[in-house]
């Protein structure tokens, strides 16, 4: 065990080494990149500032390609220090997290219909689906063991292949549909990263059975190897994208940060605990399910209003999504001061989260 923990250091080491190197090649690409993003025709326009200098002003979107590219290439050079022997399953992962980059980027320069956006992760997730060759068991907490007749690990078979596309369908989406005021995609990601870094960091060292000790410390060293560039290279866009928006991060932005969450959560088994983390983005699609299935009008855009008099965002009810539904319970908000709330309420949430699972420790098992 001991040499154990002297390799899982020396490849946290080439992890945390490789991740800030991303961090700072992030930080340089980006203001020296952004603009070709531009004359390609990849632009937006910052909507909540119409009318202000800025909102005329031609933002570069799609730019979460380059953190993208960057964390793929962190990625392939941390295989050069990885000890597991998942050689697979890690190519699966990070097959999928690459292709889902693809697509998404396709889908900004395409701009798809919404029908085509919900089936891009089901097509990136295909690389996992064909390569998985780990278990399709879940394991039941003990309150629920009356259901299994006292067993504690419940078989899904094919159930389990569906229940990996649906997750991947559903972390990519619910981050892209939580959106739409400067920094929330990226400042949402990035705070789920850090709870999932925590999680595993809690874990790595964990008490129990022999085999079983093994394969949780594999879990929690590949999930660290896959979120950890993922946290540096985000938190490089960030500096960007916060407000006011000095690049757009795109749909790129929003199928990686989604994709990379599932992956991680699916093959180093956590996706329980992730669902908690993304509480605020299960409310925000729960509430947009009569927009997204067409019962309610879906206007292009869900965003509030922008009142000009006092420079601050009103509720516009009829969109249903977190963002309005938190303006209409707090009042008007500015931009900047309505992003810091729903980040803080991600916090929240991820905080929860872990406490929760500290606690569930014991009586899970
Ligand atoms: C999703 C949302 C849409 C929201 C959009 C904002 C659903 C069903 N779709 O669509 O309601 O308006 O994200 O990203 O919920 N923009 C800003 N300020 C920002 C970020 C984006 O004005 O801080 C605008 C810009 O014009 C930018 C555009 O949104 O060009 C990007 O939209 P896109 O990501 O393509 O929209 P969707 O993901 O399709
Ligand atoms: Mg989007």
């Amino acid at each position: 065990l001991k040499n154990a923990r002297l390799e899982d250091w020396k490849e946290l080491a080439a992890n945390g080494v490789l991740s800030l190197l991303g961090f700072s090649v992030t930080l340089r690409f980006i203001p020296r990149i952004k603009d070709k993003f531009t004359e390609a025709g990849l632009f937006g326009y910052d909507i909540n500032k119409k009318g202000l200098a800025q909102g005329e002003k031609k933002i570069p979107e799609a730019v979460g390609l380059i953190p993208a590219t960057i964390y793929i290439l962190c990625i392939c050079l941390l295989h050069l220090f990885r000890q597991s022997n998942n050689v697979e399953l890690y190519t699966a992962a990070f097959a999928s997290v690459t292709f889902m980059v693809l697509l998404g980027f396709a889908d900004d320069v395409l701009n798809l219909k919404w029908r085509y956006k919900l089936i891009l992760p089901l097509v990136a997730s295909l690389p996992l689906l064909v390569l998985y060759t780990g278990g399709t068991c879940v394991l039941v907490p003990r309150p629920l063991r009356f259901l299994t007749k006292g067993k504690s690990l419940l078989e899904l078979g094919i159930l389990y292949y569906i229940y990996m596309a649906m997750l991947s369908v559903f972390c990519t989406n619910a981050i892209n549909i939580y959106a739409g005021i400067n920094g929330l995609e990226v400042g949402q990601s990035v705070i789920i990263a850090l709870a999932v870094l925590l999680h595993n960091a809690l874990q790595l060292h964990p008490s129990g059975n022999k085999d079983n000790l093994e394969l949780l410390r594999q879990n929690h060293l590949f999930s660290i190897d896959l979120i950890l560039p993922f946290y540096a290279t985000s938190l490089a866009l960030a500096y960007y994208n916060w407000y006011p928006s000095k690049v757009f991060v795109g749909d790129t932005f929003c199928y990686f940060s989604g994709m990379t969450f599932a992956m991680a959560a699916i093959l180093a088994h956590f996706s329980e605990i992730l669902l908690l983390f993304f509480i605020p983005q299960l409310i925000n699609f729960i509430y947009s399910i009569p927009q997204l299935i067409g019962i309610v009008p879906c206007p292009r855009h869900r965003l509030p209003r922008l009142n000009r008099q006092t420079g601050k965002l009103e509720a516009i009810r009829s969109n249903l999504n977190l963002v309005n539904l938190t303006l209409w319970i707090i009042g008007p908000l500015t931009e900047r001061q309505l992003c810091i709330v729903l980040c803080s309420f991600q916090a929240f949430c991820c905080a929860m989260g872990l406490l929760l699972r500290v606690w569930a420790l014991t009586w899970l098992s």
